[in-house]
């Protein structure tokens, strides 16, 4: 398969970050503690001073959840960089860099990434097995790439600083214990380019010549996008968003079939995520997202997202069924910690051909949350062969199956509800997952390659 992957690759900074660890922190951070309580009630969403960093990170361990703030102060950026980043590991980041490399080791023939800022530090992290690098009029793999870019290309590390952390933690703090209720991760992004969905020169020549010998194209990194400065009405969102479109839809020009996948992503900006959703609905095949970025969108537009953050997969599938048919999209694709489900217009798509895609990819994922690493299929659903399945997700699906109008006979739930073809299956848990970060990049681009296959 050949596969266009665009907009975002960055370079992960990985810190396990432990409770006590944070409580010392925190205690030594005399200067912000006045204004730190008033931000854990009304979070900053975003960061530009220490405190803004420290109360996002305290509020996601607080309630479990994921999160991904940008960084608007360098100060911020550099003093993160001298505490955390000699002590972190460090990998592909970026949900398109992290689907581009899952593609490739998976046994894509021939993956294309727009790379924001290829650096030879960033270059490294590309998988070696099907990356080419379109670099003036010619392909380079991930080995000879880094001998071709000059040495002085003064091209930004763009690094993204992952906190990880697990569950059962505690923290003190102000007197108080917090336990972290399940385990999960806090992004601080510093990243000028690919905040502008930026497009890397030699990447738009190629895809706009080749597009025609290529089977798909997965595409994320809008949910990096900001909105304009106060006062301003560029609305420079809606340009970045209205260019990618055009060249999405100009590759479809140049091939029909041309299957596209966009990841959606964590918005900061509810107001720039209905905008992106309702623009790419109707042209791309399908949008994958997790349990998080649904409820946003469903809540945006009058649904409750109570349920689905809840993960009650019939919420999901009914919250999933009404955007869909609202905005003109196909396809959907929700993957939750517990299980994968899909909605389709296309009541003769084949449910046996999603769910042994969704399983695959299942499996990927839950290889890479234990190994960390990412290797061939083979060896991957080996380790995945013995990571157990999710109870929770098996509950999930057994509710679905109750509740959906017409129930097929497959090998997991599957059948029509409210018009649509909906498969569900659970995903495998790996209990000490070496990170959960790009969990859902690694299913999604699992299951999209299968998928792909099957269909050829
Ligand atoms: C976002 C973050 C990136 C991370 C990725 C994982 O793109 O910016 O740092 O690797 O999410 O999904």
């Amino acid at each position: 398969m050949n596969i266009l992957c665009a907009y975002n690759a960055n370079i992960d900074s990985i810190n396990h970050i432990d409770g006590q660890e944070l409580s010392r922190m925190l205690e030594e951070s005399t200067e912000f503690q006045d204004k730190f309580q008033e931000k854990l009630v009304n979070p900053p969403g975003s960061i530009s001073s220490k405190s803004d960093f420290f109360a996002g990170l305290l509020l996601c361990m607080r309630d479990g959840t994921g999160a991904e703030w940008l960084i608007h102060d360098k100060e911020v950026f550099e003093w993160l960089k001298k505490t955390f980043l000699n002590d972190s590991l460090m990998r592909m980041g970026g949900n398109m860099g992290i689907m581009a490399n899952v593609l490739s080791e998976l046994g894509a023939s021939k993956v294309v990434p727009n790379v924001a800022s290829l650096s030879k530090l960033q270059a490294s992290f590309f998988s070696q097995k099907a990356i080419f690098h379109p670099y003036d009029g010619k392909l380079y793999n991930s080995k000879e790439i880094g001998a071709i870019l000059p040495a002085n290309n003064n091209r930004p590390e763009l690094i993204h600083f992952v906190f990880d952390f697990k569950k059962g933690d505690t923290v003190n703090f102000s007197g108080d214990i917090i336990s972290v209720p399940r385990e999960n991760r806090f992004i601080a992004t510093y990243d000028l380019l690919n905040f502008q969905l930026h497009l890397n020169e030699h990447f738009r020549d190629y895809s706009m010549k080749n597009t025609a010998e290529m089977d798909g194209a997965i595409i994320s990194g809008f949910h990096m996008l900001q909105e304009d400065e106060e006062g301003s009405e560029k609305n420079d969102y809606k340009l970045k968003l209205d260019t990618s479109l055009k060249q999405l839809q100009s590759w479809k020009e140049a091939r029909k079939d041309l299957y596209i996948h966009v990841e959606f992503g964590h918005f900061s900006s509810g107001k720039i995520a209905s905008y992106a959703f309702s623009i790419l609905s109707p042209i791309v095949d399908r949008i994958g997202m997790n349990e998080d970025e649904l409820a946003m969108l469903a809540s945006i537009n009058g649904m409750d997202p109570k349920p689905i953050l809840a993960m009650d997969s019939v919420a999901i599938a009914e919250s999933a069924i009404k955007l869909c048919s609202d905005f003109g999209l196909c396809r959907m694709l929700v993957h939750t910690r517990e299980f994968a489900l899909s909605v389709s217009c296309r009541t003769d798509d084949d449910p046996e051909k999603t769910i042994n895609a969704m399983d695959f990819g299942a499996g990927c994922a839950a290889a890479f949350a234990c190994s960390g690493k990412l290797t061939d299929r083979g060896e991957l659903l080996t380790i995945a062969s013995n990571i157990p399945k999710s109870e929770f997700g098996k509950a999930a699906s057994s509710k679905l199956a109750k509740h959906i109008e017409e129930e097929w006979k497959c090998s997991n739930t599957c059948g029509i509800h409210m018009s649509y073809l909906v498969t569900i299956v659970p995903t495998r848990i790996c209990d000490e997952p070496v990170s959960t970060v790009g969990l859902g990049d690694t299913i999604s681009a699992a299951i999209f390659l299968r998928e792909l296959e099957l269909n050829s």
